[in-house]
């Protein structure tokens, strides 16, 4: 078969990235314009904030993607790109620059859940891994426990009924101090602590996720003590909400008789997460390499050529859809 290249768009919140990826799994460029170093400013992403950011670099960073890969439009198969889930005025940037590339260039458009670019992030890391199998999504907007059936065939078997974990994560790292976006940080101080403060851990009789009450808890610890250990306080919530995961996921494998599981999205960057699911007794464990765990466009252009093979490509009237869900 011939060679498929993907030109693919990621913008659905605060990054603006645009990769070329050969056959869904090679990553030929794959160019990242964060904005964190703007919002953080903020405390958190301001979304009219982020789509002008994104109008202003989409063009830049697309002519970057084309320079790095050494290629030209004339090279490009198919073009995809994120439409949902996100923020609407961030998505529209990067569907609208799509839209126009494809009518332009007179190539396929195809739309792509952001979540689906998550989990495609795994076949790009490992070559070889088709599915079935379970993947684990945890990013700053989500938390979903999936059975992956076939590339584009997916159930939902647990998500969050509340915050998504990476919520929790930046909150915390919020209220003990260390700024946006506190992920990685409360990872980092983590390490220096020890998990002896005791936080709830919320379990429901199916495999459902909710961090709202470990957030709290944190909060009102925090509040209450001032002068209690940061690091130790970041070590015993790692250890709370991996404990929950860890468990569903374990739950998961169980009742599907599966023992492949990837993790997925940017709190899958986590050092103690990826050790803890590493340690489950015969699990085979995937998880992408770090920098396509947080947003990029090579997921994108991974799922985009998914879809595309599927025979599952969008036309012009193609929209953002913020609340996208997995599936649909
Ligand atoms: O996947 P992502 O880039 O965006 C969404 O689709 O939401 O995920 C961003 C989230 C943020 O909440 C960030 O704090 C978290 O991923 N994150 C981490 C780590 N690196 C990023 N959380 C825990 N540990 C990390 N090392
Ligand atoms: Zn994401």
């Amino acid at each position: 078969m011939k060679d498929v290249i993907v030109l693919g768009i990621e913008s659905s919140c605060d990054e603006t990235s645009v990769a070329i990826v050969k056959n869904g799994r090679e990553v030929i460029s794959n160019v990242i314009n964060s904005q964190i170093k703007i919002h953080e400013n903020y405390g958190g992403v301001v979304p009219e904030i982020a789509s002008r950011c994104h109008i202003e670099v989409i063009n830049q960073v697309t002519k970057e993607a084309l320079k790095q890969a050494n290629m030209t439009f004339a090279d490009i198969d198919v073009v995809g790109c994120t439409y949902g889930p996100g923020l609407v005025g961030a998505l529209l940037v990067g569907v609208s620059y799509a839209k126009a590339l494809s009518f332009a260039l007179n190539k396929p458009l195809v739309g792509v859940n952001h979540i689906e670019g998550h989990i495609a992030a795994n076949y790009i890391t490992f070559k070889d891994l088709k599915p079935p199998f379970l993947c684990l999504i945890i990013s700053g907007g989500h938390t979903h426990l999936v059975h992956i059936k076939d590339y584009t065939d997916f159930e939902i078997l647990g998500k969050t009924r509340d915050d998504a974990i990476g919520e929790a994560f930046d909150k915390v790292a919020r209220v003990v101090g260390l700024g946006y976006p506190g992920g990685p940080k409360v990872d980092k101080l983590a390490k220096s602590g020890t998990p002896n403060i005791d936080l709830p851990r919320t379990y429901f009789d199916n495999l459902d996720f909710s961090f709202s009450g470990i957030k709290t808890a944190v909060l009102n610890l925090n509040h209450k003590n001032p002068n209690i250990n940061k690091a130790d306080l970041c070590a015993s919530f790692e250890k709370a909400v991996t404990e929950v995961i860890v468990t569903n996921s374990m739950k998961a494998m169980k009742e599907l008789n599966i023992n492949k599981i990837a993790l997925a999205g940017g709190v899958s960057a986590n050092s103690y997460i990826r050790e803890s699911f590493k340690n489950i007794k015969n699990a085979e464990v995937y998880y992408p390499e770090i920098t396509l765990c947080t947003d990029n466009a090579a997921m994108i252009a991974s799922a985009t050529y998914y879809n595309y093979i599927n025979g599952k490509t969008s036309d012009l009237t193609l929209n953002a859809v913020p609340n996208l869900k997995l599936g649909e």
